[in-house]
């Protein structure tokens, strides 16, 4: 998507080493001016270390800080329990919204 496609843009995702852990995308729904993150995960063998964590709460402030964006949506399949609770504890919130049978959560951080 990110290769043939203008809309998304990939960032890897690297420990406190340099090394590659993870990987999410970020895109901009022209619908609605907000910006979307995609993609989102983390190797299997580094999960439950804080890199998700990490990872959201970092893209969010540096996407903020070089785009000016505030507005952020991202969705998630109902049953994904784990980037469901991580999401809202971060401040997502589900809108009733629905994107390819994902449930689409938003933050506006104002
Ligand atoms: C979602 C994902 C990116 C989280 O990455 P991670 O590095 O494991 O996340 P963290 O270590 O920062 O943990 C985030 C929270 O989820 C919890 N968590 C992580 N994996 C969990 C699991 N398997 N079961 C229960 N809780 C879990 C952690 O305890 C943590 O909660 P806390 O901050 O309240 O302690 C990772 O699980 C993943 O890549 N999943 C597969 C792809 C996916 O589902 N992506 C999301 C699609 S939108």
């Amino acid at each position: 998507m990110c290769a043939y496609g203008d809309v998304w843009h990939p960032m890897s995702v690297h420990d406190a080493s340099g090394s590659v852990v993870g990987f999410l995308m970020w895109g901009i729904d022209d619908a609605d001016g907000s910006c979307w993150l995609g993609g989102i995960l983390v190797d299997a063998g580094q999960q439950r270390r804080g890199l998700g964590r990490a990872a959201v709460v970092q893209a969010l402030s540096l996407l903020r800080t070089e785009t000016g964006h505030t507005s952020f949506a991202l969705s998630y399949r109902p049953d994904n329990v784990v980037a469901r609770q991580l999401y809202a504890s971060l401040g997502f919130v589900e809108t009733g919204e629905e994107e390819d049978g994902e449930l689409v959560a938003r933050l506006s951080l104002g």
